[in-house]
């Protein structure tokens, strides 16, 4: 009897892995996304409504063969179809359809960004999954298309959740396929598919990649994991400095930081030509540390684990190459990870020691915990000198200071070209990856000179943030057009947003830079 029971079991435990497997996506594959322009007549249904509940496309038959008891549903339950409201409705009898759940799109007439639509879309996505946990048929067919396509956009994002380490399948809410149903289907599948999705597939390896912990993501795994996801992608080119190319280069800040660790720095190049031959390049650099532990000036155990996601800047980088590349872009781009791991140990560099950076200015090294300057020295001054860059932007979790500053709303960007900051505000806004201006004068980089050396990395007499933005100004030539972005305090958080559901990685970086380089370069 008990022999028979642990075999019913087994067999039953047998049974469901087997089919959660075949309807689970692999580990990091992207949602899949799918148009149509008729619904399947069964299941469920999400469906589009405006504020004037008025339906054109599929719905309006099912509501006329029911004589109105849609429209009347939803007016006596007083669904206004406010943008991103929502409603779950039994559907009539006959219909071959069991319930449909209401999304607002708004008012009909009004005037709407991208940004709103993409909102729109995150959020029906995740009603769906909290009511039916399989996202049925996504019903969009009284939209533009380019409106169409944002949703889409919006929807593929707020669909991203970090679930594979859970063992239960009840607790993973990744969707292997979303299917949408839309008008004009030849239009929006081509705006989509060319435009939009290679977009979101680079902001979902982002996320996965950054929320990875630090047993998984150390600086070759990072180097590998984007690998993978560049096979096949035209146009680009992968080089790959270790250890012993840092010290023929003379990098000897990266190096420095790299020490403590078993497993060694890394700097990755992924290079991306797809505009004029000759025309210079846009250089991203990002800040790559795997774990920031704090060496040998150690951080406290509060919140250490946080420290995962002090890579975020270099996989957002290499993340927006992967976006442009798979858009096929006409510009040329380059993304710089700085990678090492923060560790003490016997071989690490220690408070008061001097290292010389491929620039040739030296740093005495005040605290090994601020480490992200140093990676960041010899990266950008590489990118810097190597490809004349029209435009150098860092990205890195730099300082807790910008965090405290400005919360999880902006990044702080800091630099010499006043010129650029209305640009990056704007594309900024146009993204949702906002930025507020933070303000580097001579005084910060006076702040960061050293009696011993060159320069030191921190500045004990200057605001945190700006410090860090001075240090790392001291590696670019002042005539290169350069912006700091720090992003300590945005690139990860807890609170669901409509882009962004899943606790972790924001991928903060990917769209707004997605975003300046489009407005700016690409018209
Ligand atoms: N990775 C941290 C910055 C950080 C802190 C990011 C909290 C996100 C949340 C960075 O390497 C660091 O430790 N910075 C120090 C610099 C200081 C030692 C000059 C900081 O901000 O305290
Ligand atoms: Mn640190
Ligand atoms: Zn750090």
């Amino acid at each position: 009897m008990k022999k028979w029971l642990i075999y019913l079991i087994t067999s039953a435990t047998l049974f469901s892995a087997n089919a959660f497997s075949k309807s689970k996506p692999t580990l990091d594959q992207p949602t899949e996304i799918y148009f149509s322009s008729q619904a399947a007549k069964n299941g469920d249904l999400v469906v589009g409504v405006y504020a004037d509940l008025k339906f054109n496309g599929v719905i309006s038959a099912i509501d006329k063969n029911a004589n109105g008891v849609i429209t009347h549903a939803l007016k006596v339950t007083k669904f206004d179809g406010k943008a991103s409201s929502s409603k779950l409705i039994a559907a009539p009898e006959g219909s071959g359809y069991e319930q449909i759940l209401f999304m607002g799109l708004g008012d009909r007439d009004e005037d709407k960004s991208d940004f709103d639509w993409q909102k729109i879309g995150g959020n029906a996505v995740q009603e769906a999954i909290k009511t039916f946990k399989t996202v049925p048929q996504m019903v969009f067919d009284d939209l533009s298309p380019e409106a169409t396509a944002q949703l889409v956009f919006g929807a593929k994002l707020g669909s991203y959740y970090f679930d594979k380490y859970y063992t239960d399948p009840d607790k993973k809410k990744r969707q292997q396929r979303i299917s949408f149903v839309v008008r004009m289907i030849k239009k929006v599948n081509s705006l989509y598919k060319t435009e939009l999705d290679p977009v979101a597939n680079a902001i979902w390896h982002t996320r996965d990649i950054s929320n990875e912990p630090a047993n998984i993501i150390y600086p070759e795994s990072f180097v590998n994991r984007w690998k993978r996801h560049f096979q096949g992608i035209a146009k680009t080119k992968i080089k790959v400095f270790d250890e012993k190319d840092m010290l023929k280069n003379n990098m000897g800040a990266i190096y420095g930081v790299g020490r403590g660790s078993k497993r060694p720095p890394r700097m990755m190049i992924v290079e991306y030509m797809g505009g004029k031959k000759g025309d210079a390049p846009i250089v991203l650099v990002g800040k790559g540390i795997t774990f920031d532990s704090g060496g040998i000036s150690i951080k406290g155990s509060n919140n250490m684990w946080n420290m995962k996601f002090d890579m975020s800047g270099a996989a957002s980088v290499v993340g927006t190459v992967h976006a442009l590349a798979g858009r096929k872009a006409k510009v040329n781009l380059v993304a710089i990870a700085a990678l090492a791991e923060n560790m003490p140990g016997g071989n690490a560099q220690r408070p008061g020691d001097v290292v010389k950076s491929m620039s040739g200015k030296t740093i005495q090294i005040r605290s090994t915990d601020a480490e992200g300057r140093l990676v960041l020295a010899d990266g950008i001054y590489y990118g810097d000198v190597t490809y004349n860059p029209q435009l150098l932007v860092d990205l890195a979790t730099l300082t807790g200071s910008a965090g405290r500053a400005l919360g999880k709303d902006y990044g702080a960007l800091f630099t010499r070209h006043d010129d650029l900051v209305s640009k990056f505000i704007a594309a900024g806004k146009a993204s949702g990856e906002e930025v507020w201006q933070l303000p580097l004068n001579k005084n910060h980089f006076k702040a960061i000179e050293n009696n011993v050396a060159d320069v030191m990395n921190s500045g004990p007499d200057a605001p945190g943030a700006s410090a860090g933005a001075a240090f790392v100004g001291s590696f670019v030539r002042e005539t290169t057009n350069w912006v700091h972005l720090d992003i300590a305090g945005v690139a990860w958080g807890d609170k669901t947003k409509p882009l962004k559901a899943s606790p972790g990685s924001t991928s903060y970086g990917v769209r707004l830079l997605n975003q300046y380089i489009k407005d700016n370069f690409e018209k």
